[in-house]
């Protein structure tokens, strides 16, 4: 988008307008004003298709959203590695967008997959920022094409869903700008999104919509972002701390709360008014051009095509992850790999799964599909020989003999059993945290018994997160689908009869199980602050320099045909003040299928420096070959490929050393390599690294608090629970409160008996977030009543309702009653009384302007 100044629109804009223009207005849009010519901008999710409720729009996915093309999401997008693929998705979301009206999409979420047990991994690219930079900036690319904004989120270090809202992350300056920053810093400066979200979390003390360090010294001086950046749905917490950060609008809107304070801290001195300005300027810069986008769209777009084209990124995102010879399923002749299944294979459809498919995950994200595809049909549909179907197994998690042994008969009257298994809609979610990595019970159990009646089997499994897999043992094939969109069950059947010939490779490690996670006691944190002891070793990091062996490791995945690498040459340039490289080598399809590899190339430090984790990836291709066809393939590694942070020189630096470049088709399967010699940057030796020992080997599981404050560099933060409007729901038991205990307590039980996002929104919500998501209603000044509440209001109200008592013999708990409602009735009718009153001065300006 291009910066225009619109001073002449700002000038003739009251203070009033300027302030409720940055506060929301609606769930999604932004407020208009006819006679400025300043139409309402509309947000809607994001990120894998878009979920735009027309009427009586409402956060977290409650009511039924328009059709939409629910394209496969991010967890199967990314096991694509294809950014020509992510623009072509980018554009399609957008000609969708605009056909509904939506200036801007929330999306792409780009966060780090810290640990596999995040409810929320289907939703991001990767575990490597730099996968997820080139995916995410790909993605921005193709939306923005169209003339709709895209909206990269969450900003930043946001990697657990338990307390979102009030988490605090506290990291070194290091593993902060390496990991987490990264594949933000790769969209802005190669994509320019339209937006940058903010997360809901803090970082190492600040709520990330009002953290200088992130928005300002970051995003805006280093990496020169001139676009909007939007608070998370509720996320703001001080918004004119925020403004004061050039964060530009707190969503969603509703009531005038915080356009007041604004308004007020503008007059008080406490924001300079030309800080507002700005935040204007950005929304404008916004506002104006995606409108004007809009106007020259259709409002439909080809649903066929993008069914299609949702198809296509399925398919191209299923990774093989086994695939063992057999006998012949028909006639004689030698053992063949299982998979691909010949025309006319008798296939026995087994799963819940493959009757109501798993395509996509639950929360802000939820699409309603145009169509949803379903294994049964497209098996029906293909050269496949369809003896029948059978659910299985319950999706509850209960045991089912009568389903399994059905199952079991209908496995005896084919050649192949096609068996689809995964995680169930309650096990993952944005909001909630996975407690376990295993496949349920009744599902492992069911492969084990299909197992013994000898049928080769096919598994293909459906989740957004990863499992352990100790089951795969039973199964002579298994296809990850991830969560494929509304295309993605015939996408399966492409590739399990060969018209697609499997290409995605994980883009995230598998683990053998949980304990043998970096993270495995740590994660979620069970207090307000999550600790990311672990540094850099977060997936393959960890894996490879710990030397933790893995199911399936990072960038892992098998194909119909087989390649060949040979003639590694790597040319290093350091005209820059870093160097980059290009790394060429031939690439041989050695098999008899046409079939596309990824390369990827690791960058690892060879002789002795600072600790870094033992490899990283810093480029990648994708290229489809022919059998028997080489192709020299170049890959360009820019000024990412040899850098490291110093926190002491506050910049980007190399080590001068011997670094060596391997060329391979998995964080551990690695075929050629080169060593190269860099001169390096020639910054100061990092102080204290010597006593970073942990960090040099990886061992990262068990990081002491006195080694985890040399890498801060100072101290951790005191952490107490603190009775403030960041207070959790969760947290309420820590107040002096009988009735929040009592508001806990039917919370809780809300998470145990319904786990979803909204029950767990609940529960995790800082009491500020009620004022902040619902602002027509509730102001800071409830909460602050509440706070007030919380620290023993209620119980100090026990005085006088005991001398009313004694002076009038009655009314005790009338008198207690009153007491504590009063402040928070006082509250609610001056918001609303303030509301209407600002709506009218607002409706009033905007005639006379
Ligand atoms: C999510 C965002 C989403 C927003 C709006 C929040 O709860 O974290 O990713 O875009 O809601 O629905």
């Amino acid at each position: 988008m291009v910066d225009v100044s619109h001073a002449d629109i700002i000038q003739k804009m009251t203070l009033e307008q300027k302030c409720a223009l940055l506060c929301g207005y609606t769930t999604f849009g932004t407020r208009p004003y006819a006679s400025l010519g300043i139409p309402e901008l509309e947000f809607s999710d994001g990120p894998h298709g878009l979920r735009h409720q027309a009427d009586h729009a409402n956060h977290l996915g409650i009511g039924e959203s328009l059709p939409a093309t629910c394209f496969p999401c991010a967890v199967t997008l990314a096991d694509t590695w294809d950014t020509d693929l992510l623009k072509e998705i980018g554009k399609a979301l957008g000609e969708e967008a605009a056909s509904q009206g939506v200036n801007v999409i929330l999306g792409p979420g780009v966060n780090i997959k810290r640990s596999p047990l995040c409810g929320r991994n289907f939703e991001y690219f990767s575990e490597d920022p730099y996968l997820a930079g080139r995916l995410g900036s790909a993605y921005v690319q193709g939306v923005q094409s169209t003339g709709i904004g895209a909206c990269v989120k969450h900003f930043a270090a946001n990697s657990q869903e338990t307390r979102r809202q009030a988490s605090d992350s506290i990291l070194d300056e290091r593993t902060l700008r390496e990991l987490y920053l990264t594949a933000f810093e790769i969209i802005v400066k190669e994509a320019h999104p339209a937006c940058v979200m903010t997360s809901y979390n803090r970082i190492n003390g600040e709520y990330a919509n009002e953290n200088k360090h992130l928005l300002k010294d970051i995003l805006r001086d280093e990496w020169g972002y001139t676009g909007v950046v939007v608070s998370d749905w509720g996320g703001s917490n001080d918004h004119v701390k925020a403004v004061k950060c050039r964060s530009t609008f707190e969503m969603p809107g509703g009531g005038l709360d915080s356009t007041r304070s604004l308004i007020h801290a503008v007059k008080q001195r406490k924001v300079d008014e030309s800080d507002v300005d700005q935040c204007v300027e950005d929304a404008l810069n916004l506002i104006l051009p995606t409108d004007a986008a809009l106007k020259q769209h259709p409002h439909t777009f080809d649903k066929k095509a993008h069914h299609a084209l949702a198809q296509r990124a399925a398919a191209a995102g299923i990774v093989l992850l086994k695939n063992e010879k057999v006998a012949p399923l028909t006639g004689k002749g030698a053992a063949h790999p299982l998979l691909p299944l010949a025309a006319g294979t008798k296939v026995a459809v087994i799963g819940d799964l493959a009757g109501t498919p798993r395509y996509q995950g639950s929360g802000s994200s939820r699409v309603n599909a145009t169509q949803v595809d379903n294994l049964i049909d497209a098996v029906k549909g293909s050269a496949l020989d369809f003896v029948g179907y059978e659910p299985g197994f319950d999706r509850t998690d209960t045991r089912n003999d009568e389903k399994a042994q059905k199952a079991l008969q209908l496995a005896a009257k084919a050649d192949a059993i096609l068996l689809n298994v995964g995680l169930s809609e309650a096990a993952e979610a944005e909001g909630l945290d996975r407690t376990a990595l295993d496949l349920a019970d009744n599902q492992a159990q069911l492969i084990e018994a299909l197992a013994k009646t000898r049928k080769p089997m096919i598994i293909v499994l459906s989740s957004g997160g990863v499992l352990t897999t100790p089951w795969s043992a039973f199964c002579q094939s298994l296809l990850y689908e991830g969560l494929g969109g509304q295309a993605g069950a015939s996408a399966v059947v492409q590739v399990i009869t060969g018209e697609v010939n499997p290409s995605g490779k994980l883009a995230e490690s598998w683990p053998n199980q949980l304990s043998e996670t970096p993270l495995a006691d740590r994660f979620p944190s069970d207090t307000v602050q999550a600790q990311y002891r672990e540094g850099p070793y977060v997936g393959y990091r960890y894996y490879e320099t710990a030397h933790v062996a893995v199911a399936y490791p990072f960038g892992f995945g098998l194909s119909y045909t087989t390649f060949a690498y040979s003639r590694l040459r790597v040319q290093v340039d350091e005209a820059q003040r870093l160097p980059k490289a290009n790394v060429s080598f031939d690439l041989t399809n050695t098999g008899t299928y046409r079939g596309a590899e990824i390369a990827q190339i690791y960058v690892a430090r060879e002789d002795a420096g600072i600790f870094r984790p033992e490899r990283e990836l810093k480029g990648f291709v994708k290229v489809a070959l022919d059998p028997q066809e080489t192709k020299r393939v170049t890959v360009k590694l820019n000024e990412t490929a040899f850098r490291y942070f110093d926190a002491e020189t506050n910049a980007w630096e190399s080590e001068s050393g011997v670094y060596r470049i391997y060329v391979g088709t998995s964080s551990a399967d690695l075929y050629l390599y080169k060593n190269v010699k860099i001169k390096g940057t020639a910054a100061p030796h990092i102080q204290g690294d010597e006593k970073l020992l942990p960090y040099h080997f990886g061992r990262v599981q068990q990081v002491s608090r006195a080694t985890f404050e040399v890498l801060l560099g100072h101290p951790i933060p005191k952490e107490s629970p603190v009775l403030d409007r960041n207070l959790c729901v969760r947290d309420l038991n820590h107040g002096k409160s009988p009735i929040l205990w009592l508001f806990r307590a039917i919370a809780q039980h809300a998470v145990k008996t319904n786990p979803n996002t909204n029950t767990f929104f609940v529960y995790n919500m800082p009491l500020r977030s009620m004022a902040k998501n619902a602002g027509n209603l509730i102001s800071m000044g409830f909460v602050d009543a509440l706070v007030r509440e919380a620290k023993g209001w209620g119980l100090a109200g026990v005085v006088p309702a005991v001398i009313v008592q004694v002076l009038t013999g009655n009314f005790f708990i009338l008198v207690w009653f009153l007491w504590f409602v009063a402040p928070l009735l006082i509250e609610l009718i001056k918001n609303a009384v303030l509301n209407a009153q600002g709506e009218r001065t607002l409706a009033a300006q905007d005639k006379r302007s």
